[in-house]
């Protein structure tokens, strides 16, 4: 693709991201965490670190993929960077197809290690990429992880989508067989089935971020690019990123379990961590919030959220993420029937 045309692609996907984000209601509200009266630890007793088999994440979340590639998507790269550093949480790039196809896009991303030369941070590519373009994509940013990100549904909306799927298995193996750092197989806001984790476990990977429904939505996005917008019964398209946890835990698989998609609070972020995730990504929050407030003003907001995460903690008497794990929860109706039936399936 034309060069100047993916820039405008990328502003365009901030521009819609931030006009069609919205504030309310996910499956997040269907899940309620059992409150306890009588804790036995103290807030500054609770440590919310977690540590993964290749890094350890100080705080369990991160700023999600979203851009790189425009002057715009360079500046709010730059921001994200910061917030990422002073808060002291993991950041991902967007998708890195541009920088590695044309030189001069390469700075939007590679500002990101020069505002946080110690941070975590995560490239990304398409699973139709080859191995050397990923591990290229790896460099550019020192990255301590490369997101590989699994889209079908958007690159079928997509009026200029690319359609050719039946590589991408065999490609994802290639490549993770070739980089030295690990891959995590990332959606990006249709969520994942148990099948979908199955399959990405068999071939040897160890990370998954299910990113499900509930917040930045492509489907709505990439048809109000299409010029008849005609294909908005697919907006409800995949699992909610509630269910798709489900769906992790319906496995029982041992996977390093990433979650985003609509998290929009400290709490939906905890519920997350209660159904199975060893830590929680978001996007569209953090855009929504810089985009308004500013970057000095984000980096206050996302401490608090991190502050509001041991509260939450504290109240459900956990001190650390595996007891999160073993905290009470329970289903609305149509989530208890959603694992009923999957279970069955
Ligand atoms: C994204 N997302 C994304 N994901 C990815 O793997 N590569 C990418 O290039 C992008 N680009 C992108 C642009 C913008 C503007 C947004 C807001 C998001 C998807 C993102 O990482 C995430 O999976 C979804 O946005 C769902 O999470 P939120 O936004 O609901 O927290």
């Amino acid at each position: 693709m034309d060069d100047s045309l993916r820039s405008i692609r990328k502003n365009e996907h901030i521009q819609l991201a931030l006009d069609t984000y919205q504030s309310g209601g996910t499956d997040f509200d269907k899940v309620q965490l059992i409150h306890q009266s009588i804790p036995s630890i103290n807030k500054n007793q609770i440590n919310l670190s977690m540590t993964f088999p290749h890094f350890t994440f100080n705080h369990p979340i991160y700023i999600n993929a979203m851009t790189g590639g425009s002057e715009r998507a360079s500046l709010i790269n730059k921001h994200l960077a910061q917030i990422a550093r002073e808060c002291d949480i993991p950041m991902a790039v967007g998708s890195t197809h541009s920088a590695l196809k044309d030189t001069h896009a390469e700075s939007s991303f590679t500002v990101v290690r020069e505002e946080n030369p110690n941070g975590i941070i995560f490239s990304n590519v398409g699973a139709d990429i080859g191995y050397k373009l990923a591990q290229k994509s790896i460099e550019l940013l020192g990255a301590n992880a490369l997101q590989i990100h699994v889209n079908a549904p958007q690159e079928l909306i997509m009026p200029e989508g690319d359609t050719e799927f039946e590589h991408w298995l065999n490609n994802i193996q290639e490549i993770q067989e070739h980089i030295d750092v690990p891959v995590i197989i990332k959606e990006v806001g249709f969520g994942m089935s148990a099948e979908t984790i199955q399959k990405i476990k068999d071939i040897g990977i160890q990370y998954v971020d299910i990113s499900g429904r509930g917040g930045t939505n492509f489907a709505d996005i990439e048809n109000r690019r299409r010029p008849l917008q005609d294909m908005s019964f697919l907006n409800q398209w995949g699992q909610s990123t509630v269910q798709s946890l489900l769906e992790a835990s319906i496995l029982g698989t041992d996977i390093n379990l990433l979650a985003s998609g609509g998290v929009k609070n400290p709490l939906d972020a905890i519920k997350s961590i209660v159904l199975g995730a060893d830590a929680v990504g978001m996007s569209g929050y953090v855009l929504k919030h810089l985009e308004e407030f500013g970057v000095t003003e984000t980096i206050t907001h996302m401490k608090q959220f991190i502050d509001q995460l041991y509260i939450i903690a504290n109240l459900l008497n956990a001190s650390n993420i595996s007891d999160l794990r073993e905290v009470g929860y329970v289903l609305s109706p149509d989530l208890q029937s959603y694992v009923e039936q999957r279970n069955k399936a």
